[in-house]
């Protein structure tokens, strides 16, 4: 009988059976007459046990050649081994070298983040790299179906675009023709058009910003979910992320129990976030900071350590709304109880890892709308279709984005976002 080719993670459907793994060796030992070899299919890693003497002499042989990512085929009958990962292994009977692999430059050492960072494409391969993208992948598909079960039609906005979306000064720009184009910052300016055309819509895709800083919190490109809805205030707004977040860690706490094993996150830490999320008008932020003896001006950004000290001890997210008008992009809706602030908000996530949403009730109003971008020195000839929707039938909404390699970073307990993203993008980084 011809031998199933199985992957590893379905090995508990295959006990007693002879099957066949295609994959990469990971270690390999040798115990006098019994050799192990550890084989990773993607899915996960089994160990195989070859015993000499039930082995082809040619297995025993093969298994003494290989080297660390050689690509095999290993056939063999599956155990139920407890103490082993995954709770398999293969009693091995056949193993196939496909190709011995080179010496391979990540070894089961301590390697610099540089080192890793120019070998990305292979450390993708080590285990907390698989782990962590594994998660970021649930979490994209579990915005999709958090999204589509609600209704909201996915809006794709374009990367290349001639309106600025956040502010001036992290845009990348490119020549387009005989025009100046920007990589998009943001999709949220198409997304309140299409609002207006769908009434509840989210755009998802990557997006840019030349940021010169080197902390753990930056990517120049970055993944970005913004949902923008019709007819929803400030309020709602932030009804809506907390459900949303919520939604995105129960499904990884759900569906990537393994995953979160391998990263060592404690869950506990995650047990609690369910609505309603902590919440904090700016200037209440400001007076507490204060009272922590921390130095802070009403008018000025919260900084990372900031947004640290408010989330000290946290169970669940927190919201800091109402931020100064100074501090804020151009689109934001005027506060109508004090207009030195706009109706916003930041999601801040516990543990340190600070802002994983901006939100905000959009400026519906024509002329206020204008002056903010007349304020901001951004060219008013760009944003001619944008004021249209302000000119027919302009409407009260709402809308966000959250982070996703934030938001994975601080769901897996991973200190860099760098890690959460496939090939990242830093300031000094554009390879591999
Ligand atoms: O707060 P931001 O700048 O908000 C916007 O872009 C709005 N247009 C969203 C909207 O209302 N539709 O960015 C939103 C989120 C941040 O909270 C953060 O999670 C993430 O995007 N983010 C970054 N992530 C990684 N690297 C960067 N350089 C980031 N800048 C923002
Ligand atoms: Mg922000």
């Amino acid at each position: 009988m011809e031998n199933q080719t199985v992957e590893v993670r379905e090995l508990s459907a295959h006990v007693g059976e002879e099957v066949t793994v295609s994959g990469w060796v990971g270690a390999t030992r040798v115990h006098g007459k019994v050799a192990f070899l550890d084989v990773r299919d993607g899915t996960g890693v089994v160990q195989g046990v070859v015993v000499k003497k039930q082995v082809p002499a040619s297995v025993w042989e093969a298994h003494g050649t290989l080297t660390q990512e050689s690509s095999v085929v290993v056939t063999g009958t599956v155990r139920s081994e407890p103490r082993a990962p995954g709770g398999h292994e293969l009693g091995v009977t056949g193993l196939e070298v496909i190709r011995l692999a080179e010496e391979y430059p990540i070894q089961p050492k301590e390697h610099g983040v540089d080192f890793l960072l120019d070998h990305r494409h292979l450390w993708l391969r080590s285990s907390l790299q698989w782990a962590g993208l594994r998660v970021r992948a649930e979490v994209e598909q579990a915005i999709h179906d958090f999204f589509y079960q609600r209704g909201f039609v996915r809006i794709d906005s374009p990367i290349l675009t001639g309106s600025i979306g956040e502010h001036a000064g992290t845009l990348f720009q490119t020549d387009y023709f005989d025009e100046k184009a920007y990589l998009a910052q943001t999709g949220q300016l198409y997304g309140e058009a299409a609002a207006a055309a769908f009434r509840k819509i989210y755009t998802f895709g990557p997006t840019f910003r030349a940021e010169r800083s080197k902390t753990r919190r930056h990517l120049t490109e970055f993944w970005m979910v913004e949902p923008e809805v019709a007819f929803l205030d400030s309020e709602g707004n932030m009804k809506l992320q907390e459900e949303f977040v919520t939604y995105l860690v129960e499904r990884a706490l759900e569906r990537c129990p393994d995953e979160l094993k391998v990263l060592e996150r404690d869950t506990t830490k995650l047990a609690n976030v369910r609505p309603p999320f902590h919440r904090l008008a700016y200037t209440d932020a400001v007076a507490k900071l204060r009272g922590m003896g921390r130095e802070m001006e009403w008018g000025s950004d919260l900084g990372a350590p900031d947004e640290t000290a408010l989330t000290e001890g946290l169970d669940r997210p927190l919201f800091v709304f109402d931020y100064p008008k100074e501090v804020k992009a151009f689109y934001m809706k005027e506060n109508p109880a004090d207009p030195r602030t706009v109706l916003c908000d930041d999601c801040l996530a516990p543990e340190g890892y600070g802002e994983i949403i901006g939100g905000s009730q959009r400026e519906d109003d024509l002329e206020r709308l204008v002056a903010r971008i007349r304020e901001q020195e951004l060219p008013e000839e760009a944003y001619d279709w944008y004021l249209d929707l302000r000119r027919y039938g302009t409407f009260v909404h709402s809308g966000f984005g959250l982070g996703i390699e934030r938001t994975v970073a601080w769901i897996t307990g991973r200190p860099h976002i760098r890690e959460m993203i496939p090939f990242p993008r830093l300031m000094n980084r554009l390879k591999p």
